[in-house]
């Protein structure tokens, strides 16, 4: 094996568990939308929590760069490829620092890093015999670099299944890698590890399409002679004549930005967050690569589906993308957290594409955070004010009192917040956290410390019902500060608690941050703005053109 990584040289100590994260790299030629930032938030949101929890968190995100549409759009904006991906993957760089997002490392194929271990994974695969020299003959989808099956271009009346556009038929002399030979592996692999692929409706698309059979795919450009093309991609390894397809250089990616000394340690990644049009290559292909250089397989692929706007594909034609205008100007209007925490419980984790609609973002925004988790927290915070002089009363003596449901509802909250983001379901785990908070508006409710303050007797009843409200703020802050990392973090500041670092971690654990009872009685509450002012649905839409 030609890896980098070298396992006999002493390996970096670290003694946490150790998690990895991705997303796809992007194509440069499109500009960021609301799509990638999706994407890369599910992930900055699962790094966040994963840091919280005290976990050793790699988080990778970076721009694919050497497609065929990079040179020739260069082209006609009079560049040079790398002058034109320099360009747009700067605006990627600065779309997810303006959405504070907490990568670890940004990778660029271009980089030589990833460009000189690519060449010598396909050098491996070349001399296991894994990759050989051959001809290819199938229907080209220019608009996603990918060749199409008879079947498949045929099922689709000989247009692209994604953009609609017309396939050609091309013949090239490539070079294939054996993909069929591991197709009884892969399969066991998917039979054997359930989490492996998911949600459940992409598994069985994957198993369904698994029982057409394997065919070799081709791995290289360039003997078709289209010089050009070919010219702007990593070399053939002894061959200058043809150069990696894109596709094959772009998956090593996960793997060449670990492979090194310091990182090798957090291979397998974890989880792969991807979208559903690029299942095939990271459920199928990726894995049998991996395979063929005895890697480890990532634990898991997640695949989910996509925004669409007002029951339509997002696409360049139709001119309606969610782009990063009308992103910045959601911020700028509700807040980052405002917007995360949106396309977080409204986006498509599943399997079903989502409508990115204002109207729904001004319902969820006022439902969830304005009167939720914002309107709980500062009824809590002005009653301790008003009847305890913004210092915390101090607490009942038994937690498990049964007329004390709080304290067990936290508990379960940190427990199903937890279990959910193990399984990649973040809207679970958000539901879970703000569970919370709505519980807390409804022991207020329902023990009424507004009434019962009005006799002085009832003092230290109410001290124990606040008690108990501001612990549960307190807790449901941290369960929900990976999502909503500003507006959580002045909260528990308000509450004298300690808040996020920069990359979402604390300075313990969450599960000592969530044990109950760590604000003690006298400890200052501030008064803070108002978190989440109400969103009044008649104002124009940000952004709107
Ligand atoms: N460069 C390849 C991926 C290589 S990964 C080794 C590519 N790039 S892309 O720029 O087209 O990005 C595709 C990904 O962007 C999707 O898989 C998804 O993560 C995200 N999205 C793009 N449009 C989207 C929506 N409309 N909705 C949600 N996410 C989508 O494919």
């Amino acid at each position: 094996m030609a890896l980098a990584y070298n396992p006999l040289m002493s390996e970096p100590s670290t003694t946490r568990d150790r998690f990895y994260v991705t997303t796809p790299i992007y194509y440069v030629n499109d500009r960021p939308h609301v799509g990638h930032c999706y994407s890369t938030l599910l992930a900055d949101t699962v790094a966040r929590f994963m840091r919280a929890s005290g976990r050793d968190v790699f988080f990778l995100t970076g721009t694919d760069e050497h497609s065929e549409r990079v040179a020739s759009r260069a082209a006609e904006e009079g560049m040079t490829p790398i002058q034109w991906a320099d360009r747009n993957a700067g605006l990627f760089k600065e779309a997810f620092a303006k959405l504070g997002f907490t990568n670890d490392d940004f990778i660029r194929t271009t980089e030589s890093r990833h460009k000189d271990l690519v060449t010598r994974y396909v050098r491996t695969l070349l001399e296991q015999g894994d990759v050989y020299l051959g001809e290819y003959s199938g229907w080209w989808d220019h608009s996603q670099e990918e060749y199409l099956t008879e079947t498949v271009a045929r099922e689709h009346g000989f247009k692209s299944p994604v953009t609609g556009k017309d396939l050609v038929k091309r013949t090239e002399k490539n070079y294939f890698f054996r993909l069929a030979r591991y197709q009884d592996r892969l399969l066991r692999h998917i039979n054997e590890n359930p989490g492996f692929i998911r949600p459940e409706a992409r598994k069985n698309e994957v198993l369904g399409r698994l029982r057409d059979g394997l065919q070799d795919v081709p791995v290289s450009r360039g003997g078709a002679g289209d010089g050009g093309a070919a010219a702007w991609g990593i070399r053939m390894p002894g061959d200058e004549g043809h150069s990696i397809y894109v596709w094959i250089d772009a998956l090593f990616n996960y793997l060449s930005v670990v492979d090194t000394r310091e990182r090798r340690g957090y291979w397998p990644a974890d989880v792969h967050l991807i979208a559903k049009d690029i299942l095939w290559f990271h459920a199928v292909i990726w894995p049998c690569l991996l395979m063929a250089l005895g890697e480890a397989l990532p634990k898991c692929v997640y695949a989910h589906s996509f925004w669409i706007r007002e029951g339509r594909k997002m696409s360049k034609s139709l001119g309606n993308f969610i782009d990063m205008e009308t992103i910045d100007a959601y911020c700028a209007r509700y807040g980052t957290d405002a917007l995360r925490w949106y396309l977080l419980t409204q986006g498509p984790m599943g399997a079903t594409d989502a409508d990115f609609s204002y109207a729904k973002f001004v319902e969820v925004y006022n439902a969830d955070l304005a009167n939720g988790i914002g309107n709980a927290a500062s009824r809590v915070v002005n009653m301790i004010h008003k009847y305890f002089e913004g210092k915390c009363p101090p607490p009942p003596s038994d937690s498990d009192d049964n007329a004390r449901p709080l304290p067990g509802r936290a508990r379960d909250a940190a427990f199903r917040v937890s279990a959910c983001m193990g399984e990649n379901d973040i809207g679970g785990a958000l539901s879970a956290a703000l569970g919370l908070s709505n519980a807390v508006d409804v022991f207020i409710n329902d023990t009424t410390p507004f009434k019962l303050a009005k006799d002085p007797a009832n003092m230290e009843r109410v001290g124990h019902i606040l008690y108990d409200c501001v612990e549960s703020i307190r807790i449901a802050s941290v369960l929900l500060s990976c999502a909503l990392p500003e507006k959580m973090g002045m909260l528990l500041g308000m509450m004298g608690q300690p808040v996020p670092m920069d990359d979402g971690s604390f300075e313990e654990p969450m599960d000592s941050l969530c044990a109950w009872g760590r604000l003690n009685p006298g400890d200052a509450i501030t008064m803070g703005e108002g978190l989440f002012p109400r969103a009044d649905g008649a104002d124009p839409e940000p952004g709107a053109r």
